[in-house]
């Protein structure tokens, strides 16, 4: 897809990732519409590159009756070429100490919301013959991580979700609807802190949330299916499709957190 005109919708805009997304877009012409809760850091990053900012919670939890963040976001962002979905929140720790509630507003975040706003936002995209979505997700949901099960298993929704999608969708050659699906590793973002876990091995080294920018950008207009940043974490995810239990027994040894 050619970014210079097209109009792309970034979730999480507001940090990390996909501040930087939104960055690098508007840097290849593309306009930008900006989701995020933080009003104040959403307003920095249209000013940044003259987007338009629509705050919105992705959680559930609305009482009923009151409008659907997700809905409504679909609805204030009116047709839209290129989707990345983005947002997220993380939590590490032994599974069986994790709060239901917290659970499910994980799997409501970083799964179900982008769900929905694929399923408002991809008729139009299949009406107009153009479009292309782009699901943010992790290693972790590629190869499974200590203690992070149910982020793991959000973002191997995504990857099933976006993968199952590319089959119902007409080809991309010339006019049609792109998947990309990206596989980061560690990325120095704000997300450890903000999951209550902070980062503190030394390998692997956190990448800039540029470099995951830079890739989304270039795996659009290349139309690329899956992007890995870095590009070697595909060989930790080669090797657990390969030999899953020589995976599970290095895993074991050099994962802890
Ligand atoms: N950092 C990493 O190492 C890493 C690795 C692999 C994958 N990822 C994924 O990359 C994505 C971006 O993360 P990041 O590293 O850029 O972290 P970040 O800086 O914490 O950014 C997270 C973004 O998601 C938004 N968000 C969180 N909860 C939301 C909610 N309920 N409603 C609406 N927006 C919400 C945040 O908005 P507000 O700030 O406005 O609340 C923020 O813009 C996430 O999906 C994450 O899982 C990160």
């Amino acid at each position: 897809m050619r970014l210079a005109g097209a109009r792309a919708l970034v979730t999480g805009a507001s940090s990390g990732i996909g501040a930087a997304t939104a960055l690098e877009l508007s840097a290849r012409g593309a306009r930008l519409v900006l989701s995020g809760r933080d009003e104040e850091a959403l307003a920095g990053v249209a000013a940044r590159t003259g987007g338009e900012a629509l705050p919105a919670d992705l959680s559930p939890g609305a009482p009923e009756g009151t409008p659907d963040g997700v809905a409504d976001l679909a609805a204030r962002a009116g047709p839209v070429d290129l989707l990345v979905a983005c947002a997220g929140e993380g939590w590490s720790g032994p599974f069986t100490r994790m709060p239901c509630g917290t659970a499910d507003r994980l799997v409501a975040v970083n799964l179900t919301a982008h769900v929905r706003l694929t399923r408002l936002l991809l008729p139009g995209m299949a009406e107009r013959g153009r479009g292309h979505l782009v699901y943010v997700a992790s290693i972790a949901g590629v190869v499974g991580v200590r203690e992070e099960a149910v982020y793991a298993a959000t973002k191997a929704g995504l990857l099933a979700f976006a993968e199952s999608l590319r089959y119902e969708l007409p080809p991309v050659k010339g006019n049609g609807i792109g998947v990309t699906t990206v596989v980061p590793g560690v990325v120095d973002t704000a997300f450890f802190a903000r999951r209550g876990r902070p980062y503190t091995r030394r390998r692997p080294a956190p990448v800039p949330p540029e470099r995951v920018a830079r890739a989304i950008a270039v795996a659009v207009e290349r139309g690329r299916a899956e992007v890995f940043v870095p590009a070697w974490l595909r060989l930790p995810a080669r090797l657990h499709g390969a030999a899953p239990s020589a995976f599970r027994i290095l895993a074991r040894r050099f994962g802890r957190p």
